[in-house]
Formats: C-alpha cells, sequence, structure tokens
C-alpha cells in the first residue's frame, strides 16, 4: 500500500521560515504562505514548493502546519485566518518565539480547533536554518511526537524535549536569548572602548583568540561590527521583540534582568538610528 502523502503548510518565509520551507521537503510536500508574496515566490522558486495565495489554501487539508512569523500578534492573526480550513487532526507547530502568554492562549485556541500543539521555538539563526542543523526546543503531547519529531528531524540537528507542558520551551528559549543578547552587547561594548580609547579593536578579537572567550559567536559578530556590515541573521527589530518578551517574563517570575533591560535600550537606539533591518550586531551603532 502507498503511503499517504504527507503535506506541511509553512506560513512565513522569512530568514528562518524560507530555509525551513526547503528543508521540509524531506518530510513531504510542502506549501508555503507569506504576507508579502514576493518572498514566497523566491521559496517557490527553488522548486517543489507550492506557492498558495492565501492562507487558507495553504493549510487546506495539510497535516502538518508550522508558523514561522515575526511575533505572537502576527501568529494570532495568520492562525485565525486559516481556522476555516483547518482539516482534523492537524498538528500546528510552532516555531516563532513569542512569549508564555501568547503560548498558552495558542495552546487554548489549538485545543479549540482540533489542532495538536507543538511549542517549538529554536535555536540557531541563519546559517544553520540553511543547513538544517537548528536545535528544536520542543513541548508538547507525547501523542503526535512521531510527526513532529520527522519534522524537526528535517529542520534541525537536535531536537531536546523540554516538557509536556506549552510554554516551557517558550521560556527557555526567552532564557537562552538572553544569554545571546548578553554576549552581543559585550562584544560591541567592548569594541567600541578599544575604539573610543585609541586602540585597534581588532586586538580585542586578537587577545582572546584560541582561549576560552573565544567562540565562533564572538568572531561571527565583532566581524560583523569591525567590517561595519550587518547583514540580518537575526534582525534588530526582532531582537527589540525579543528583549521585551525577556523583560516582561522576568518581572511575571521576579528575576532582575538588568543587563538584558539595558541592552534592550541599546536595540531600542539602534532600531530608532535606522538599523531595524540590520542584524543584531548592530547594536554596535547604538549611540
Ligand atoms: N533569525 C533568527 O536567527 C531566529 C532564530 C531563532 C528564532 N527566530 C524567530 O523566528 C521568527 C521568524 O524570524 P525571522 O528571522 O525569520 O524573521 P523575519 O525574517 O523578520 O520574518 C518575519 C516573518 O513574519 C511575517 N510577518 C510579520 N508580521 C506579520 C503579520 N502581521 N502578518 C503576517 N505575517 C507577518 C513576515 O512577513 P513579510 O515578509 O510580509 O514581512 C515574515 O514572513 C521570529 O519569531 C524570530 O524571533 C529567529
Amino acid at each position: 500500500m502507498n503511503e499517504p502523502i504527507r503535506t506541511v503548510a509553512v506560513l512565513g518565509t522569512g530568514i528562518i521560515g524560507a530555509p525551513v520551507a526547503k528543508n521540509l521537503r524531506a518530510y513531504g510536500a510542502v506549501r508555503v504562505w507569506n504576507r508579502t508574496r514576493a518572498a514566497a515566490d523566491e521559496v517557490g522558486a527553488a522548486g517543489g514548493i507550492v506557492v498558495a495565495d492565501t492562507v487558507a489554501e495553504a493549510v487546506a487539508g495539510a497535516d502538518v502546519i508550522v508558523t514561522v512569523l515575526a511575533d505572537g500578534p502576527a501568529v494570532r492573526e495568520v492562525m485565525a485566518a486559516a481556522a476555516p480550513a483547518f482539516a482534523p487532526g492537524v498538528v500546528w507547530i510552532q516555531l516563532s518565539t513569542v512569549g508564555p502568554a501568547d503560548t498558552a492562549e495558542f495552546a487554548d485556541f489549538a485545543r479549540a480547533t482540533g489542532l495538536t500543539f507543538y511549542d517549538a521555538p529554536v535555536q540557531g539563526t541563519k546559517q544553520p536554518a540553511e543547513n538544517g542543523t537548528l536545535v528544536v526546543l520542543a513541548a508538547g503531547p507525547q501523542d503526535g511526537r512521531d510527526v513532529a519529531e520527522a519534522v524537526f528531524d528535517a529542520i534541525g540537528s537536535r531536537t531536546v524535549w523540554v516538557a509536556e507542558r506549552p510554554g516551557v520551551a517558550t521560556r527557555l528559549k526567552l532564557a537562552l536569548n538572553s544569554l545571546v543578547f548578553a554576549l552581543t552587547h559585550g562584544i560591541a561594548e567592548s569594541l567600541s572602548l578599544a575604539t573610543a580609547f585609541g586602540v585597534d579593536p581588532a586586538l580585542v578579537v586578537d587577545v582572546v583568540a584560541g582561549g576560552p572567550l573565544d567562540s565562533g559567536f564572538l568572531r561571527a559578530k565583532a566581524g560583523a561590527m569591525l567590517a561595519g556590515e550587518y547583514p540580518a541573521a537575526f534582525s534588530v527589530a526582532n531582537s527589540v521583540k525579543d528583549a521585551e518578551l525577556i523583560v516582561a517574563a522576568a518581572e511575571q517570575a521576579g528575576v532582575a534582568v538588568d543587563v538584558t533591560a539595558a541592552g534592550l535600550g541599546r536595540f531600542r537606539r539602534a532600531a530608532a538610528a535606522g538599523y531595524g533591518d540590520a542584524d543584531m550586531a548592530a547594536s554596535h551603532l547604538a549611540r
């Protein structure tokens, strides 16, 4: 007997959604929808991917829906538009970074509309997404995990099951991003200080090379700052959004996040200076 054709609808073809959609061809038939059609067409041009005109058309008959959208409000809006076309028993994999309250709301929405919901933010940026080496942080029910895992295997090199309860993976993602942001701002300030002190800022990288402070992340972000080139792997606009989520969630949890709060100020200033679409390394340009 032939296997049924597995069909996944990817909603959102931005920096992460586009490569995720391409890699999901290893899972089954892929349909994409994006608010701005041109970005979806670029993904469709890779071949073997159907570009849907509407979100309802993308999800009709799909057995898996993957959301890779900017933020909670975008996910809410797009899934509400998709709802009339849901097939019964669909698995919804929510990759976008949203807040704990959004995730709780989406779990309720899934229950009410008959979807099996996985809270599944990803660790890794543009290049790991292209290489299929994202780390998926997953929370969701045992039933349906075979489907979810087949999706995760197509887009990532590792899945960390954090809990059954949705929201726990989202919280881990926010904790991880607080580390990413602290590193980014630390590198930016160190290079700025060196420059202001009349020292070649490249010496900061040179001195730590090969030691415990050295890392691929430091090399990538310092490299962008030293070159003054900021093609987005993770945008300043999304960094503002995530830093705001961290500050709000930390307040609820009663944790002081002084570094994230100060870093949010840097990201906001970089965005106000016109660098919202630039990489988060543009923290270096915050004045
Ligand atoms: N980039 C990373 O390194 C990274 C890593 C881990 C997690 N994430 C998370 O993954 C998600 C996607 O990130 P990304 O870097 O791919 O972002 P991105 O390139 O900015 O893409 C954002 C996507 O959301 C869509 N969108 C925004 N507002 C919308 C709305 N109101 N209605 C419908 N669609 C809307 C955009 O559509 P348009 O094309 O029409 O604007 C685009 O498809 C975010 O939650 C981000 O925090 C990103």
